[in-house]
């Protein structure tokens, strides 16, 4: 199978630098392009892969394409893609609330894979989720899965909507674990803690109770009740926290995230393409 990635910025390389290190290619079998003679050469620099400056050198030999421009660069590659590819190939976007339709009509193109990944991609505990248009086999889907699992963990969903509703979970849920950092963090800090030591408390207390987490088969709040005592001061935080309605508020948070990404599909929708 040969693999072309469109635009080498943070995720295009993330993507890429993720495949050619995997087994899931022989060598010489997967191809980057960008517009930017810099990044080709940031590109080059790695060895890793066969870097290109013109889309007529390497699309057609590609049996799938990953798309990792930016939404509002989508329908001037689209154009510019779109003579000189095949029914046979297999698009892949990452592009933030560009739609499976807008991406078949934009290229007269059949199968296609939508995905959302999250940017822990690029330490390769990256979630990403993804739907395929009818066309797309079984087989096509499964090869797919293990070319997104490059980057950490997948998952494959029936529909475009569930893809909107999981930008709000995973695709967006990083910064909303980094908000509660941040929080924290500047808890710490008017504690009277210096930056150095503040960082160190919060960061290894996630990293710590995410590991527990994944570890086990208990929901969080069988771990909220095994770290608060009656009287304790872990529930004195729990319950000033429920007194102020966090956990509805965060997901309120979510369903913006959620919202948004519709809002987004439906402009995108046509020749249109902005950035999410
Ligand atoms: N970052 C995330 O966490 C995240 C999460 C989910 C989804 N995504 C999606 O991932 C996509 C890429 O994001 P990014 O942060 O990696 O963007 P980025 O750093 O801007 O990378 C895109 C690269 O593609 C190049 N490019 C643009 N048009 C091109 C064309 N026609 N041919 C070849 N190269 C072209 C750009 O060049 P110029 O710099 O010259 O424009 C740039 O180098 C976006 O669609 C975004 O919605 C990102």
């Amino acid at each position: 199978m040969n693999v072309l990635v469109i635009g080498g910025g943070n995720m295009g390389m993330t993507y890429a630098e993720a495949i050619a290190k995997s087994n899931f290619l022989t060598a010489g079998s997967l191809m980057i392009i960008d517009q930017s003679k810099e990044k080709r050469d940031e590109l080059r620099a790695t060895g890793l892969f066969e870097v290109h400056d013109q889309l007529d050198t390497c699309l057609s030999r590609a049996d799938v394409v990953l798309i990792a421009v930016k939404p509002v660069h989508a329908a001037a590659l689209m154009k510019e893609m779109k003579p000189l590819i095949s029914t046979e190939q297999l698009f892949v976007s990452i592009m933030a609330g560009v739609t499976i339709d807008t991406i078949k009509q934009g290229l007269d193109a059949v199968k296609v894979v939508r995905a959302m990944p999250n940017l822990p991609a690029q330490v390769g505990l990256g979630m990403t989720s993804f739907t395929g248009s009818d066309e797309v086999s079984r087989l096509e889907l499964a090869a797919i899965e293990q070319l997104l699992d490059t980057t950490g963990r997948s998952i494959n969903l029936t529909s475009e909507s569930e893809i909107d509703a999981s930008t709000g979970i995973s695709g967006s849920g990083p910064a909303y674990i980094f908000y509660f950092m941040q929080a924290m963090m500047d808890a710490a800090l008017k504690m009277g803690f210096d930056q150095h030591d503040a960082r160190l408390l919060v960061g290894q207390t996630f990293a710590g109770a995410v590991e527990l987490f994944n570890e086990s088969t208990l929901s969080p709040e069988d771990w909220m009740e095994r770290v608060a005592s009656k009287g304790g001061t872990t529930r004195a935080a729990l319950d000033s926290m429920d007194e102020n309605n966090v956990n509805a508020l965060i997901q309120e948070a979510a369903y913006a995230a959620f919202r948004r990404a519709e809002e987004l599909g439906k402009q995108t929708k046509g020749t249109e393409a902005k950035d999410g």
